[in-house]
This record gives C-alpha cells, structure tokens and sequence, in this order.
C-alpha cells in the first residue's frame, strides 16, 4: 500500500507509517521508494521524539525496512541516522538496501548549494542535501549506484565524477572546492561507504514479489509530497523525483497493478518550506519572504505570543507555524503556513488514485475561532476548481468556506470528536469522494481518533 503526501510534504507520512508499521510482523516489508536526505519524518516513540531522513519509518516496529531502487543515499548521512536507532546493531538485520540506489556524493551537496546561490531569488529553496545533481547525474548516465560499491574499480569512477564535478564548480560557478575542507567531507562519505557495505544488498523487485507470494504486506512510504513531484508539482519549485504513487512501480521495478489504492496523507492546512506559489498562503508574499529570511529564534523575538484570530493574516499565519509547530524536520527553516487547499487536495487525490485519506493535525487549529477551507479559485474572475498548467502565472484569488470551531481542545473530548469537527470532516469527505480514516488530534501515535462518528 502506498502512504503518500498530498501537499508540499511535512503531512505527517512518518506518523501514519508508524502506526500502520506497529501492526506488521516480520515477515512484512517497508520501502523507502524515492527521495532521499532531503526527508525529514517523526516519530514519537516512549515520548521521545526521532527524526528519520532514509529510513524506513519501521523503526519501531517488527517488520522489514527497505531503501529501494529510486532513492539516492547520503552513507555518511544514513550512517549518523543509525545511531539514533535503540540497539541499532540487533535491528540491523531488519534493513536492506537495492543496488540500483544512487550514491549522493559531497561535490553533489556542494553543486546543489552554490547553483541555489548563484540563483539569487530564483532559487528553489532546496534543501542543499544533493538530490537535485545526484538525480541529474542518475538520468545522465553518470551515476555511481550502490551496486558499484563493492567494484574494484570503484574509488577510480569515483575519482572521475568528484574531477568532473569539481571542473564543473571551478568552471561554471568560479567555485574552488577545496577551500572548503573538502578532505574532511570526502573522509566522512569514504566511512559512510564502509558502513553501507555491512548492510544487505537486495534488488527491491525481488524483495516485493517475494513479500506478495508469501502473502505478506508490503507499505510503499512517500516521501515529500504530491506537489514537489519532479512533473506534476509546481514545476521547478519541485524536488526531482516522482513523489507519487505511479512512482512507485518505475522506482522499484514492480508491475503497476501490484502497487494498490494509496492511503492519501494531508494536513488540516497547508504548510510548505521553499520557495514557490502558495494560493492559500496566510499573508501571502510577505510570509514567503519572511519564511525564507527569518530564523524561528527571530520570529519568536518580534511575535511572542501571535494571535491567531488577529485581522492581520500574517500573524494569523504566524500563529498557526507556532500552534502547529511548524519548522522544517530537516533544515530547521520557518514553514509558510495557509488554509486547506480543495482544488490541490482534489488534483493530488485523483493523481495518486487515493482511496482512503488520514488526516493529521487537526488539533492545532484549535485556537482559531473558525476553520477555513478554500473551496474553489477564481482566476481572471472565473471560478473553477481546476489547478492551472503553472499556478505561478495565474493570478489566483481563493475563495474560502468557513465553519465554526468546537470549544477547547480537541484532547478534552476523551479520543472523540467534538460535533463541529465531525461536520467538517463529513464536509472534506463529500467534497474529496474519499473516506477519511484518520484524524491527528497530536503528534504521538495515540493522538489519533480512528472511529470518529
Ligand atoms: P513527514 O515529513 O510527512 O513525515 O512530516 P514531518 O515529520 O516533517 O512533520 C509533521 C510534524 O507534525 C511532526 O512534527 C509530527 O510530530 C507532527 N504531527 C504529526 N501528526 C500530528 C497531529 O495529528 N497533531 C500534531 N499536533 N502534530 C502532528
Ligand atoms: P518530507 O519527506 C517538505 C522541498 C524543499 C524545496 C524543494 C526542493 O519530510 O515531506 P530538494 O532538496 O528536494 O531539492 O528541495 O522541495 N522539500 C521538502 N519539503 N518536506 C520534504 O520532505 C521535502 N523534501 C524536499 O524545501 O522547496
Ligand atoms: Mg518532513
């Protein structure tokens, strides 16, 4: 079964994973199928709270986890991960890695940050982790994969690319690698290659047909989200895989009919980090500025303690970043906030054939005194529902539908749901066509209400 975000990633996948994880056994598979580093996925566990970037979100549970064949692997990054991990080495067992993975290699970070730079205020936003030149050099035909780590000829083909990228950072951006100790980033990627090799190589097909013909289960966690897809996102504003389910087959070489229904996993609202259009954005062009220049220590300086009914939209939007606790897991940037987008939601369900929806995070809007949910855009003063080819271009107005909020908090209601919510839930549900399963009322994996009428 697929678990795919349906926003601008941060939906919650790691939470939903986890708790769909501590019902597999061991026979079970969990597979990464795309992504990389850039991934930031938390999971609470004995209240204490783990952030897992490669991994499988299975940590805690019994069943098998797999870094399958379209993902690209930081090894000196999955190393640090590891140590997160309680009693790691008797996990270990528990995870496999497909050959086909590409290696991301530090002159990759490095092209990845001195392009953004040289972009000035066109850049991405990216999270400087290397995917976007580790993909590039994947289709380019370039690419150093896992299944090369153990070739004699390995460090020489490494040699080759770092002295092709190094060419192309001195000549194309006047950058010398060099002086940036270079040495001690290729040290820790070297030791990461020496940890990745103590890990099972398994060709992600075979692990999969394998899991099917015994009957087993097999979870497919996206990461990112629909709208950072490489083709059907906010092209550029986008990572550069395919985050959503028709990835999955391509990814890890399984037949399309295999892959299933998607569980679809959205916010209550909206967040994104990085740069990109956002119609529903609280404050709109002043939040995305703001997100992208102030640190969360400066915000918290200027807006103590910011109102969440304010007139000001973006206080408002201030607000539901600190009620939500809304800072990127990966680069600790200020996440740019807004109400539920119906239109994106609509295209990223239809996209990845989501029959099923969890929907996390409701808890937070409980200081508002009403929910917001854009219903439609009006462009060009026409409505539609429809998402433009490129919703940079258009100038899109959206229109919102409001409903009134319960009282309290949403833990006050003994792990039911208040009226209002449930009206609003039935509300999503009609107008997406989809069950919602799942609703977040907290970050740990108790903090959700699976039966809510
Ligand atoms: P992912 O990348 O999709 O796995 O999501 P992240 O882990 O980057 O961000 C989701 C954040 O929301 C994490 O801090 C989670 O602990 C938290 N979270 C998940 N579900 C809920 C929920 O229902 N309520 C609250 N308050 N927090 C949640
Ligand atoms: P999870 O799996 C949110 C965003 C970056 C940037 C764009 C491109 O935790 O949901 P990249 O480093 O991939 O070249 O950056 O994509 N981005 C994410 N945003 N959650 C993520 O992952 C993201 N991974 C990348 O902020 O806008
Ligand atoms: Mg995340």
């Amino acid at each position: 079964m697929p678990v795919i975000g349906l926003q601008w990633g941060d939906e919650g996948k790691g939470k939903d994973v986890a708790i769909i994880s501590s019902s597999l056994n061991e026979n079970d598979v969990i597979v990464r199928f795309q992504g990389g580093n850039n991934a930031g996925h938390t999971i609470w566990y004995n209240g204490k709270c783990f952030v897992f970037h490669l991994i499988p979100s299975g940590a805690f549970g019994k069943a098998k986890m797999h870094l399958g064949g379209g993902m690209v692997i930081d090894p000196y990054s999955l190393k640090q991960e590891t140590i997160e991990i309680p009693d790691f080495e008797n996990e270990k067992h528990r995870i496999s890695v497909s050959p086909h993975a590409v290696l991301t290699l530090p002159t990759h970070c490095l092209l990845d940050t001195i392009s953004e730079k040289k972009l000035g205020d066109k850049k991405i936003g990216s999270t400087g982790r290397g995917i976007g030149p580790s993909y590039t050099d994947f289709v380019w035909r370039k690419a150093l994969r896992v299944g090369d780590i153990l070739d004699v000829n390995f460090k020489e083909r490494y040699e080759a690319l770092k002295t092709e990228h190094f060419r192309i950072l001195k000549e194309c951006y006047q950058y010398d690698p060099e002086v940036d100790n270079f040495t001690e980033k290729e040290n820790k990627f070297l030791e990461g290659i020496d940890f990745l090799k103590t890990f099972e190589v398994k060709e992600s097909n075979l692990l999969i047909q394998e899991t099917f013909e015994n009957g087993n289960n097999v979870v497919a966690e996206g990461a990112q989200g629909t709208l950072l897809d490489v083709r059907f996102g906010n092209y550029p504003y986008v990572t550069s895989s395919h985050t959503i389910a028709g990835g999955i087959a391509p990814a890890l070489g399984v037949a399309s009919q295999l892959v299933g229904g998607a569980l679809g996993i959205f916010k209550a609202y909206v967040t994104k980090v990085g740069e990109g259009p956002f119609p529903t954005e609280l404050g709109g062009e002043k939040s995305s500025v703001w997100c992208r220049d102030k640190k969360y220590t400066e915000e918290k300086e200027v807006y103590p303690n910011p109102n969440p009914n304010s007139e000001d939209l973006f206080e408002q939007g201030v607000a539901l970043r600190r009620m939500g606790n809304e800072i990127g897991a990966t680069t600790g940037r200020l996440r740019r906030t807004g109400w539920l987008d119906l239109p994106l939601l609509n295209y990223a369900v239809k996209i990845n054939g989501v029959d099923k929806l969890s929907m996390t995070k409701l808890d937070v809007l409980s200081g508002f005194n009403e929910v917001k949910v854009c219903v439609k855009y009006k462009i060009n003063g026409q409505e539609t529902k429809n998402i433009p080819f490129d919703i940079s271009r258009s100038e899109i107005e959206p229109v919102y539908q409001s409903f009134p909020i319960w009282k309290g908090k949403l833990s006050d209601y003994d792990g039911k749901l208040p009226e209002e919510a449930v009206k609003y839930i039935q509300f999503l549900e009609e107008e997406i066509g989809v069950p919602i399963i799942r609703v977040g009322t907290g970050p740990e994996e108790h903090h959700s209400v699976e039966k809510y009428w």
